[in-house]
């Protein structure tokens, strides 16, 4: 194969000129520069031009260097030995620890999506317990189905989102992968100390692209992750529980590269293949006759509004969102859970059974009337309500505190134990 050239370099995005050897979009070329830069192919222009990534952001990319085709996509390591590590996006580890990396190490393409039949299993609905009485009770996970946790910024995602991991881990039900996608690189140290002093590792594999990064490895973490959890759907046969923080900075990522590559945005400021590469992923991440992957994505509200069009966007592909509020975390409880505007298509009584589905909707039923009162009381006082009014106010306050619950990734910083529910002493505390 000839090597192609550097023709111009602008930021993060290379362009190099083959001749009749062009190379394949998605596939890695070897710059011959002093840091050794690896170029992802984005795209191909016409006279056989093609457009690049600067994957590691190697400065020392210069016109006219030469650049040779790998004739590979980007691979990273999958299976056994990524159990209980952390990789980049590029499946370097992170961790500090010694990696034998070596031809028996399966390897699979980030771009490739295994072919499969995307079947659902129609087998019962599988309930996975996660211990926190509000969202077994409001947004129940399911096997192979997909939750968002929606909310602005500190309201407390990644908490809840840890606290899912840990507890999931705890019970064994099922292997964690944990995305960090442009979020703080802190937390990650966080998540694995809290998992390794719990002797969790072992059912956890985590990839970061935090936002210290730039936009490409953002946007690669995410495919890297979910290629290594279909690896163990598929050739594992096993259940996983993918975790992303943050899909919102999923989509961000791949808008700041959309403007490196010029495309014109639309949309509300996002480029409309953005939204495409979206579906992609959420496609990914689904079940097969294989396994099964349920995924939980929280998504990062930009000035609590809830009306962005990346969020909706994201939402549109989840079978429920639990919606955390400012409102609720100024009133001190914790999960800061939005009970009403949480929702979930899930609660049925073929999913969750009939006790479950006809307490959620007495439950919802008090809410709403709680609502209502509260603007009442607001103007008239709590004495002017009726006997049978007041008696319903005061079950929903209880009620609302009833799901106040400490957790075990912040026992540090509260001085307080976490606990643990089962989803029935959950609903029998309702
Ligand atoms: N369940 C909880 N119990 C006690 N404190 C909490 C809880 N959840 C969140 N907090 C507090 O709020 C802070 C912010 O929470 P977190 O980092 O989870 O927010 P976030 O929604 O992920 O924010 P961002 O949008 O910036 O990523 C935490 O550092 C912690 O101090
Ligand atoms: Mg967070």
């Amino acid at each position: 194969m000839n090597p192609g050239a550097i023709t111009e370099v602008r930021d993060l995005i290379v362009r190099v000129q083959f001749d009749e050897d062009q190379p394949e979009i998605g596939e890695i070329l070897h710059a011959q520069s002093p840091n050794k830069g690896l170029l992802l192919v984005s795209s191909l222009a016409s006279g056989n031009m093609a457009v690049c990534l600067n994957v590691l952001e190697d400065r020392s990319l210069q016109k006219n260097m030469a650049v040779k085709r790998s004739g590979k996509g980007l691979e990273v390591p999958v299976g056994e030995i990524t159990i209980g590590r952390i990789f980049d996006a590029l499946g370097r580890p992170l961790d500090g620890k010694p990696f034998q990396d070596s031809k028996d190490v399966p390897k699979r393409n980030i771009f490739k999506t295994p072919l499969s039949t995307m079947s659902f299993k129609t087998s019962a609905p599988d309930i996975l317990e996660t211990g926190i009485k509000v969202i077994d009770f409001f947004a129940p996970l399911l096997k192979g189905r997909k939750m968002g946790i929606i909310g602005g910024a500190g309201v407390g995602k990644t908490v809840l989102t840890m606290e899912l991991i840990h507890n999931i881990a705890k019970s064994g039900q099922g292997l964690s992968f944990f995305t960090g996608i442009g979020e703080r690189i802190r937390e990650g140290h966080e998540l694995y100390d809290t998992l390794k002093k719990g002797n969790l590792l072992g059912s956890t594999c985590m990839v970061f692209g935090q936002m210290d990064q730039n936009p490409v490895p953002r946007v690669l973490v995410a495919l890297a992750s979910v290629t290594n959890a279909e690896y163990f759907r598929d050739e594992k046969k096993k259940d996983i529980l993918f975790f992303a923080d943050n899909m919102y900075r999923y989509i961000q990522a791949r808008n700041e590269l959309s403007t490196l590559l010029e495309q014109v945005p639309s949309e509300g400021g996002y480029e409309p293949t953005i939204f495409s590469d979206v579906k992609v992923l959420q496609d990914r991440l689904s079940s097969n006759e294989n396994g099964s992957i349920t995924s939980i994505q929280t998504i990062y509200v930009p000035a609590d509004d809830l009306s962005d069009p990346a969020v909706l966007m994201i939402q549109h592909e989840l079978d429920g969102t639990i919606v955390l509020s400012r409102k609720v975390a100024e009133q001190g409880i914790r999960p800061a859970v939005d009970l009403i505007r949480t929702t979930s298509s899930l609660l049925s009584t073929e999913l969750v059974g009939e006790r479950h589905y006809k307490l959620s909707a007495e439950v919802q039923k008090l809410l709403q009337k709680y609502e209502s009162l509260r603007s009442i009381i607001a103007i008239i006082g709590e004495n002017e309500l009726s006997p049978a009014d007041r008696t319903d106010f005061r079950k929903a306050k209880e009620l609302i505190q009833y799901f106040n619950q400490d957790m075990f990734v912040t026992e540090k910083i509260m001085n307080k134990k976490g606990q643990y529910f089962t989803r029935d002493e959950t609903l029998n505390g309702i």
